[in-house]
């Protein structure tokens, strides 16, 4: 298979994954205690290990384009952060006493950041994490316009989502170009498999916990 063969079944592994994340994402009825705010600072963690990651991954990846793209990346993130944080201000929440890194980084947080390889960082991080969050956050939006709050949905929708978008894009690219040997694709395929468990275990250990879905992802 070709990089560029590879990038679009890659996709269409995917695919299923995500749609079954997001029928789980948008499940049953909202309990009443899960709140536009209680999202968002799931939000701040995700957003935060987004950016970790991506800056750790920076320093360590040999590819001038991917490391460039790694360093963006980075960036979007952290600014993602910020946003989340005045909207949660906004919404009456001192978002400044708010420490995403309480009670520790997650499962997914950890596999990705030991990751070594350039071509599973791809795969992992940006093309299947950030295929993720446009799901994830595509469920948080409907939830948003279910409840009336125009503001939040309209931040998600135009200015976060629109760069999550981009992290996905340029994975799908560096997959064309980096995962073009029969053992690179093997690498890709397993840590875009694994980043899905993880996710969807994640998910669903957040609704048995405290019946939180419709959480946005980074
Ligand atoms: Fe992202
Ligand atoms: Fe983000």
């Amino acid at each position: 298979m070709s990089g560029e063969e590879f990038a679009i079944s890659l996709g269409d592994e995917n695919k299923a994954s995500l749609e079954r994340l997001g029928r789980l994402s948008a499940a049953g009825e909202a309990p009443r205690e899960l709140t536009i705010e209680r999202l968002l600072r799931i939000a701040l963690k995700n957003e935060l290990e987004a950016s970790e990651v991506a800056a750790m991954w920076m320093s360590t990846t040999s590819e001038l384009d991917v490391k460039l793209a790694f360093a963006r990346q980075t960036g979007d993130e952290a600014r993602h952060y910020r946003l989340i944080a005045d909207r949660l201000k906004a919404l009456g929440v001192d978002a400044d006493r708010i420490d995403p890194r309480e009670g520790g980084y997650s499962p997914l947080f950890d596999y990705l950041r030991a990751l070594q390889s350039t071509v599973a960082r791809v795969a992992a991080g940006q093309f299947t994490r950030e295929g993720i969050a446009l799901v994830r956050n595509q469920c948080f939006i409907d939830f948003c316009e279910g409840l009336g709050d125009v503001e939040t949905a309209a931040l998600y929708r135009d200015v976060i989502q629109p760069d999550e978008r981009q992290h996905h894009e340029l994975g799908r690219r560096f997959l064309v170009l980096f995962a073009v040997t029969e053992n690179e694709q093997q690498v890709a395929r397993d840590a875009a498999r694994r980043t899905l468990e993880l996710a969807e275990e994640i998910q669903e250990m957040a609704r048995l916990k405290a019946g939180i879905s419709r959480a946005p992802g980074c």
